[in-house]
């Protein structure tokens, strides 16, 4: 007992020394834990066009199916066609009742993902990596951001004349929302909620993902 103790607790250590940690001071670790769905933004805070440029950068840095590398994106900060995105996209459809974002909260910029090769199951897995390591940068630069599956695609096509289909949007700004994640089973409900001011997000505990 005394003997595993010691062990469990040098191995902590260990890799408390070891863990690597960015320019900023942020662990892998940290950084996906800060790195939380945001459907409300401080309207104070823009976001410069360098910042959506750095979160497209890491893109070129990550694995794609047959390294097709097919993403395209479009960077949205002006005001009028973040208006355009924002009124074609659906946030937290678990809480419809909200209507998120509020009013005076809405994301101040977004970066439209494209691809120029048919949406397949390795698109859309690409997708997912590329859009993760983007928001991974956003959270290391202070910001934050939200995936997003739920748009009109033909509004958005339309709107900014895209020369390839819409498969994810991004929204990024620095959120004003208090978020908490809770560990749960398996077996409860998955549901995000809000109670005081405080959105919950239920995660399962990962001891129960090995099959
Ligand atoms: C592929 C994908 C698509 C998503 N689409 C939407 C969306 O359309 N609208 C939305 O509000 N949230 C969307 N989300 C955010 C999820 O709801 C969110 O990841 C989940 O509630 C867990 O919260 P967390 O990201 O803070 O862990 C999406 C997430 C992923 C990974």
């Amino acid at each position: 007992m005394a003997d595993n103790y010691l062990e469990n607790k040098f191995d902590e250590f260990r890799q408390r020394k070891s863990a690597p940690t960015t320019k900023s001071g942020h662990s892998l670790d940290s950084l996906l834990k800060k790195n939380r769905s945001y459907r409300g933004y401080d309207s104070s805070w823009k976001v410069p066009v360098s910042v959506l440029e750095k979160m497209v950068e890491v893109t070129q840095w990550v694995p794609t199916g047959k390294n097709q590398q097919a993403f395209r994106f479009k960077l949205v900060t002006e005001e009028s066609e973040v208006r355009t995105v924002t009124e074609n996209v659906k946030m937290g459809a678990l809480l419809p009742e909200l209507h998120l974002p509020t009013p005076g909260t809405e994301p101040p910029a977004y970066i439209i993902v494209c691809t120029t090769v048919p949406e397949c199951k390795r698109v859309q897995v690409d997708a997912g990596i590329a859009v993760q390591s983007m928001l991974l940068k956003a959270v290391e630069m202070g910001y934050n951001g939200l995936i997003i599956a739920a748009f009109n695609a033909t509004k958005l096509t339309e709107a900014f004349a895209l020369p390839y289909p819409p498969v994810l949007v991004l929204a990024v700004g620095k959120g004003a929302e208090k978020i908490e994640m809770t560990e749960i089973s398996a077996e409860e409900s998955h549901n995000y909620w809000r109670e005081n001011g405080v959105h919950y997000v239920p995660k399962v505990r990962w001891q129960e993902l090995i099959i």
